[in-house]
């Protein structure tokens, strides 16, 4: 399906970008950004003069978007690599990268030349009258990665967000398997905040005062402390759902590794073990890697869990700038339900492109790839940390670019103490999960060096000394 490019001379943007004058503007920025971007150098505290002002700023950003902000963070709009500078001109390394999202982190010369590149287009959208070759060329791209493993993968939409990515997903699986009305996931999913995802994702205080839009049931995730156990526990649930409502099911929707619900993942047999009993009984298994994509030895997850053969969807999101989801040619739906106004804008759209060349071409894939070293220096720092102090901070440990670990008893209000200490010291990362609640980076992997984990992993460290033993008042102010 996935047919050879048809060769066309050089045109319109790809000829503009080549004129010498358009170089000459990008070596000129390059180096000015350079030149700001280079002074950044190192966590800085906020200017004392600017505390007042950015307090403010904060207040009224809060009350702009009706509620306030998780983090006081507003980005000055210039960063080095890891580091990030905010408008109260403190320094901060941003091991979250907006969820994500920011994998080549900030102010990365290559991206930014990509950005002016996509300036100089026509339009700042693209979408369903708008295609420009750059959409394309990525949908090309996306499906030649995909399906390199033997993935029966025949067609990429785009989208500009990962809820609209899965919403596409799933009215791909309910018409394919009209009448069926239900959904299964698994328990402590996350799949976004569209009415339908909100029933899917379980939390119920994600759907607090929503009407039921489908019927969703839950399988038990994978425990690593009962393998065998939890695997049978979950295929005798799945069976007995399946039996219960019998072609009921449009699809089962799915993280390999799941990210909101505390970076936990399962071993191939286990996944290989619903799959079975998922196709036995004809249910299209959608695979959702809008966390998960670029994050491990492989650009995609089923690849890496070596699953590729059972997989019908997979939607993709966050570092890939422009959502898509990708499905079989079974799964292609009629005229009429899928199209956008806005399918990306320009700049997503050769930011991917971008993006994903950089991960073919920079060696971060595969078993010993730059994303495994990753994993493995902060690892080896959090290994050192718990044999030093194993009731501060302990395991799992995530997957690849997917970093995390609980700290003391793992409870909510724990954990945000140390969140808000490692802000204030110069780190950010963010919560995932409940039971325990988990500390989590998704460090920006395109820009990250060794020296940056060791300082990331050092102010951790002070961080923990600094709250294992706190006076009841301190505690107080920050829950
Ligand atoms: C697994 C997963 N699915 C879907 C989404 C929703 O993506 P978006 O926030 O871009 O709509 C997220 C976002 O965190 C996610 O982690």
């Amino acid at each position: 399906m996935n047919a050879p490019t048809p060769n066309l001379p050089e045109v319109g943007l790809s000829q503009l970008c080549n004129d010498p004058r358009i170089v000459e503007a990008q070596r000129l920025i390059r180096e000015t950004i350079n030149e700001y971007s280079g002074r950044i150098t190192d966590i800085r505290t906020p200017e004392p003069e600017l505390a007042a002002p950015y307090e403010k700023l904060l207040s009224e950003m809060g009350d702009l978007r009706g509620g306030g902000l998780y983090y006081p963070y507003l980005g000055s709009g210039i960063g080095n690599g890891a580091l990030v500078e905010l408008a109260d001109g403190s320094i901060k390394y941003d091991m979250i990268s907006g969820i994500g999202v920011h994998i080549c982190g900030h102010s990365h010369e290559g991206l930014i030349e990509s950005l002016v590149e996509a300036a100089l287009s026509d339009t700042v959208m693209q979408g369903n009258l708008q295609q420009n070759l750059d959409s394309y060329h990525l949908c090309k791209d996306l499906l030649t990665l995909a399906t390199n493993t033997g993935a029966n993968l025949d067609h990429c939409f785009l989208s500009t967000s990962g809820a609209m990515a899965n919403e596409n997903a799933l009215k791909m699986l309910f018409q394919k398997k009209s009448p069926a009305d239900r959904m299964l996931t698994f328990e402590n999913s996350f799949s976004g905040r569209t009415m339908a995802l909100a029933q899917l994702t379980d939390r119920p205080g994600n759907r607090d005062g929503l009407p039921q839009t489908i019927s969703v049931d839950y399988v038990p995730f994978f425990d690593q402390n009962d393998p065998e156990e939890s695997t049978k526990r979950s295929v005798d649930a799945l069976q007995k759902l399946l039996n219960r409502y019998p072609d009921r099911h449009a699809g089962m929707c799915l993280e390999l590794i799941q990210g909101e619900g505390g970076y936990y993942s399962a071993p191939r047999e286990y996944f290989v073990a619903l799959f079975e009993c998922l196709q036995q009984h004809q249910i299209p298994i959608f695979i959702d890697e809008i966390q998960t994509f670029g994050r491990t030895s492989r650009m995609f997850a089923f690849q890496h869990l070596g699953l590729d053969e059972y997989v019908d969807l997979v939607t993709i999101g966050k570092m890939s700038q422009v959502c898509a989801t990708l499905f079989s040619d079974d799964m292609k739906p009629r005229p009429g339900l899928i199209s956008q106004t806005f399918t990306g804008a320009t700049s997503s759209i050769h930011a991917a492109r971008f993006i994903l060349k950089q991960f073919q071409n920079g060696g971060f894939l595969g078993e010993n790839g730059r994303t495994h070293e990753i994993h493995n220096r902060f690892t080896a720092h959090f290994e050192k940390m718990h044999t030093a102090t194993p009731d501060r901070i302990t395991g799992p440990y995530g997957v690849g670019g997917m970093v995390a670990f609980t700290v003391f008893d793992g409870s909510p209000k724990r954990t945000k103490e140390f969140l808000n200490a490692l802000f204030e010291a110069g780190v950010i990362a963010f919560p995932a999960g409940a039971n325990p609640t988990r500390v989590r980076m998704l460090p920006p992997l395109l820009a990250i060096q060794n020296e940056d984990i060791d300082n990331v992993c050092e102010v951790i460290q002070s961080v923990l000394n600094q709250i294992a033993e706190p006076p009841q008042s301190a505690f107080d102010g920050l829950a």
